[in-house]
């Protein structure tokens, strides 16, 4: 766990957000094609603003840590806003995490999107940030999640 920096450790040891919201707006769960594990994260939204997201994961606990400083991060903002939050945004808000974690942030930033993808679709709304996004794409490459 030495790997970990306090910030970290302390999402991970007291998470935010966990749980699961009922009557979600948008649902939407992604797994790692990495290391496998899983991230559910809910939303509930109005007039376009994430009023409330809730999570769980199925992860280590850098994944963990993601999901709770990533639900923090979108409560409040914009749908457009959070579509616009980036697994580097999620790092820099746990002050770092160490190369091989890297992965674990993309699970939370993939999550998201695919909960927003998820409400957009039962609305018949689009968004800009959406474009090209598909909940099922299983990115093998890793290019996007910067795992070599
Ligand atoms: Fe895969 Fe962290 S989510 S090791």
């Amino acid at each position: 766990m030495a790997m970990y920096n306090d910030k970290v450790m302390d999402h991970f040891m007291n998470p935010h957000n966990v749980g699961e919201i009922e009557n979600a707006d948008g649902s939407g769960t992604y797994g790692s094609p990495v290391c496998g594990d899983m991230m559910k994260i809910d939303i509930k939204v109005k007039d376009d603003v994430i009023k409330d997201a809730k999570f769980k994961t199925f992860g280590c606990g850098s994944a963990i840590a993601s999901s709770s400083v990533a639900t923090d991060m979108i409560i409040g903002l914009t749908i457009d806003e959070a579509l616009a939050v980036t697994n580097k945004q999620i790092i820099n808000e746990l002050g770092g995490l160490p190369a091989v974690k890297i992965h674990c942030s993309v699970l939370a930033d993939h999550a998201i999107k695919s909960a927003i993808y998820d409400y957009a679709q039962k609305n018949g709304k689009t968004y800009k940030g959406l474009e090209g996004f598909d909940p099922n794409a299983d990115e093998d490459d890793h290019e996007s999640c910067g795992v070599e």
